[in-house]
């Protein structure tokens, strides 16, 4: 596929995941409805947007919804942010949020500072990379205050990374911004951008540090050699002309969310692999069929012109290399980490576990596209507390199911298993590696039910309960409705509850509600359902990561608000779950323009909570307040003051509160 201006930005719209299963109809959508009210009011109305808002709901009717969470018991007290529009992060009052990590920050004793006319692949290999969206901490001797940060670094905008290559020209009377082709040498820059980070952080007079030679400190890639283990190791549809054995894949691709395990390793969950491979495969390819159920190639990138592996015609089976969930030892920074096939192959939110009664581990799994499922995995053996070595390969086995939420709030756990009808010869499995390279298909024969976007999903191990974020799905006609994705044009997402029978998170049923449907609850049509006592800067849309902290209190944050969807930038929202405030949310912390809100991660002892700020200053606009253009032209015609420490870079924030102590407490 040739790659267009259209293509190359690759924005936060990649995430819409314009799959194949999607309907690509022109029908203006409730969404585009409802964003038109809030594009009036338009970005460069600034802060003006938030008053805007706010005359909406009188000062009084605040204080009135304000007093009755406070009657109701919200578990969080913090003093509401005011949503808005700016090019700042702002955090409720009271808190600091000071940044930790940026794209380019060094992170060995020998790298490089970061330089942006100065980028190449050898320095951003020892430099925090692109687009922070997982965050984790794994304790260094049990600690609170000095640990493992394990950050993924989902994909790359080019047209925020490299200066000059965006030129703005004029068509059809419109000035439209166009991106040059990257060089081979930007590509590997990308390449070297994009999976994750190990970094050892320390906590400091109240302050976190970086330990920039910390001996654990690691960059994963997307050239870093990797071990496919489990079932579909070694299986013929995953050989490859470098790799003729089937188990060694060189890097890691589209690291959205993740986990930590209860052993203590990394998880990072590939998501939109389809954007990476293009060029077309063989005529009457026996793969045709399962890279089309993933949209593959999607050809967003030019990997595929300077690498054969990610061009299809070149290297066909590639593609079945990806799509995984991978497990890495954070404790050697030699160790190679693993793609765990028995988890399944999809695009992998995420991989959030817990331990269940009997001490097998259970991993829950979005597949975030329009109609795609929920999904857990549950570990053959049990997880030793004592022996972490003993824990290293259990998710070589287990089982994956899929999840069909009944219209009378019933959850089934369908196993994923080769052998049993439908998954048999006759629909052409021959194993069951050959059901987890097709995974979706397995799960459209099974008769899994189509959600609105699985995003993250997070068991809260203190009230038996399992959070569902589903971000939305425009596509979702009338006649397409059903109890657990009950609106169509559904442009706002909504949350789902699950709880697992007998409190057992292994166990094969539960129950399910809605917890929350997500928009403006001023505006009829859009059907939101937050408690009244929310204040109009407490409501959001577009649930993507989500966080339970230690106390059992659910945090939401969002991707793809902005001028034209909500009139507020995304970010981060408390989330009451129990008691008369159930569903009642506030505001604690919001992004630039342009970004999406990731992590979000607390701390042990609940002091910190870590939130990573995707891509600011994105969306295809150019938007000035960034102090250079948010499109990245020649900084010398364009940006005569070009200084290195600009604000347009993806970054991880610690939030703190002043004077010490719990966060929200
Ligand atoms: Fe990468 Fe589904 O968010
Ligand atoms: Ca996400
Ligand atoms: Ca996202």
């Amino acid at each position: 596929m040739t790659v267009t201006p259209e293509t190359r930005f690759r924005t936060s719209q990649l995430e819409d995941n314009d799959g194949p299963p999607v309907n690509l109809t022109d029908n203006r959508s409730m969404g585009e409805i409802i964003a038109a009210r809030f594009s009036r009011r338009g970005f460069l109305m600034g802060s003006l947007a938030v008053s805007a808002i706010a005359a909406t709901v009188s000062p009084l009717a605040l204080i009135a919804a304000d007093e009755a969470r406070a009657a109701e018991g919200s578990a969080f007290k913090f003093d509401e942010l005011e949503a808005g529009i700016d090019d700042k992060h702002h955090v409720a009052p009271g808190y600091d949020a000071d940044v930790l990590l940026r794209w380019g920050d060094p992170l060995f004793a020998d790298s490089p500072e970061f330089d942006p006319l100065k980028q190449s692949a050898e320095a951003q290999a020892k430099q925090f990379g692109y687009n922070n969206d997982y965050v984790g901490y794994i304790p260094i001797d049990g600690s609170a205050e000095h640990g493992l940060l394990v950050v993924n670094h989902e994909y790359t905008n080019p047209h925020l990374m490299f200066p000059g290559i965006v030129s703005i020209v004029e068509k059809d009377g419109k000035k439209k911004a166009e991106v040059a082709p990257l060089s081979k040498e930007q590509v590997d820059v990308e390449m070297a951008a994009h999976g994750g980070t190990i970094v050892e952080i320390r906590k400091q007079d109240g302050k976190w540090q970086v330990v920039r030679d910390g001996k654990l400190n690691r960059r994963i890639m997307s050239t870093t050699e990797m071990a496919l283990s489990g079932p579909v190791a070694g299986h013929d549809r995953v050989k490859t002309n470098a790799d003729p054995s089937g188990t060694k894949v060189f890097g890691t691709l589209n690291n959205c969310a993740g986990g930590v395990t209860p052993w203590g390793t990394y998880v990072m969950a590939e998501e939109n692999i389809h954007g990476y491979f293009s060029g077309e495969l063989p005529e009457g390819h026996k793969e045709a069929a399962n890279y089309k159920r993933l949209g593959i190639p999607e050809g967003a990138y030019e990997w595929g012109a300077h690498y054969d592996r990610f061009n299809l015609a070149k290297e066909p089976n590639e593609p079945n290399r990806f799509g995984w969930i991978v497990e890495v030892d954070v404790n050697d920074p030699n160790s190679v980490p693993r793609k765990r096939t028995a988890m399944g192959r999809f695009k992998h939110e995420g991989a959030e576990s817990i331990v269940a009664k009997d001490g097998r581990v259970v991993f829950y799994l979005g597949d975030d596209e329009r109609f795609d499922y929920v999904y857990k995995f549950v570990t053959a053996g049990t997880f030793n507390p004592n022996d972490r070595a003993a824990n290293m390969n259990l998710l070589d086995d287990g089982t994956l199911y899929v999840a069909k939420f009944a219209e009378n709030g019933s959850v089934e756990w369908m196993p994923i298993v080769f052998g049993k009808a439908p998954l048999t010869a006759e629909n052409g499995f021959a194993s069951q590696a050959d059901v987890l390279i097709e995974t979706r298909r397995a799960a459209d024969l099974l008769g899994a039910t189509k959600m609105d976007r699985p995003e993250d999903i997070q068991p809260n191990a203190g009230i038996g309960k399992v959070y569902v974020m589903l971000t939305n799905n425009s596509k979702r006609k009338a006649e397409q409705v059903d109890a657990a994705n009950p609106r169509a044009e559904n442009a706002f997402g909504h949350i789902i509850e699950i709880v697992e029978d007998g409190g057992d998170f292994a166990a094969t049923k539960g129950k399910w509600e809605v917890l929350l449907k997500c928009g403006d609850p001023s505006v009829a049509d859009v059907g939101a359902t937050f408690s009244t006592a929310t204040t109009a800067h407490g409501w959001f849309g577009m649930p993507d990561n989500c966080a339970v902290d230690s106390a059992g209190r659910l945090w939401v944050a969002t991707d793809g608000q902005g001028p034209k969807a909500t009139g507020r930038t995304d970010g981060l929202w408390a989330v009451d779950t129990e008691g008369a405030a159930r569903a009642t949310s506030k505001l604690f912390f919001r992004v630039p323009i342009g970004a999406e809100m990731c992590g979000p991660l607390f701390a042990p002892d609940d002091q910190t909570a870590f939130v990573a700020v995707q891509h600011p200053g994105d969306g295809g606009e150019d938007w000035e307040g960034f102090g250079r253009p948010s499109y990245y032209e020649d900084p010398s015609t364009r940006w005569p003051d070009f200084k290195p420490d600009m604000p347009v870079r993806p970054s991880v924030v610690a939030i703190t509160k002043q004077g010490g102590g719990k966060i929200a407490v």
